[in-house]
C-alpha cells in the first residue's frame, strides 16, 4: 500500500534537518534596549547574519522570537513536527523562570544551545539559574552576539557531519 501523502510529507520534513534560531521576550528591542549591556546590534541584523553562514553551509535557518511564553512552546512543538535538527536558543527572561519551555525542548528531544548575550553570572542573582542549562548541549554567555555565531558554527559541525558532532 502506498504511504498517504501526510505521511509522506512528514516523512521527508523529519528528514530535513533544519535549525531554528529562537529568541525570547524583549530581544525585539536589540538595539535599542540597554545597549550598554545587549549591544547596538538589532535581532534583524543578527538574524541575517545567521542566516548567511547557513546558507552557506547548505542548512535551512528558520528564526523566530516572541514576547509570549506559550507561543515558544508552540514553535518548538512545531519544529518537533518538522523535524528540525537544532535549536539555538536565547529564552530570555524566561531562562529563569519557565519549566513549559524546558518540558517543550525535553518533549521534542531536539538538541539545543542555549545563549545569552550577557554574562548573566555577572549579574542579578536571579540570572545565575537556568532552567535549560541541564538539558542544553551546551550555553554560551557573554560573548555579546557572537555567542550565536558560535553557536551556530558548533550547530552546523553536528548537521552537516562535520567535525565537532
Ligand atoms: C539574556 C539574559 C537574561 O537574563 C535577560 O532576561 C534577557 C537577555 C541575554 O541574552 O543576555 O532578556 O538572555
Amino acid at each position: 500500500m502506498q504511504p498517504s501523502a501526510a505521511k509522506m510529507s512528514k516523512k521527508a520534513s523529519q528528514k530535513s534537518g533544519g535549525l531554528l534560531v529562537l529568541h525570547g521576550p524583549n530581544l525585539n528591542l536589540l538595539g535599542a534596549r540597554e545597549p550598554e549591556i545587549y549591544g547596538r546590534e538589532t535581532l534583524a541584523d543578527i538574524d541575517r547574519r545567521l542566516a548567511a553562514t547557513a546558507r552557506v553551509a547548505g542548512v535551512v535557518l528558520t528564526s523566530f522570537q516572541s514576547n509570549h511564553e506559550g507561543a515558544l512552546v508552540d514553535r518548538i512543538q512545531q519544529a518537533g513536527r518538522e523535524g528540525l535538527g537544532f535549536i539555538v536558543f536565547n529564552p530570555a527572561a524566561y531562562t529563569h523562570t519557565s519549566v513549559a519551555l524546558r518540558d517543550a525542548l525535553a518533549a521534542v528531544k531536539i538538541p539545543f544551545i542555549e545563549v545569552h548575550l550577557s554574562n548573566v553570572h555577572a549579574r542579578e542573582r536571579f540570572r545565575r539559574h537556568s532552567y535549560f542549562a541541564e538539558i542544553a548541549v551546551g550555553t554560551i554567555a557573554g560573548l555579546g552576539s557572537q555567542g550565536y555565531d558560535l553557536a551556530l558554527a558548533y550547530a552546523l559541525t553536528r548537521l552537516t557531519g562535520g567535525r565537532g558532532a
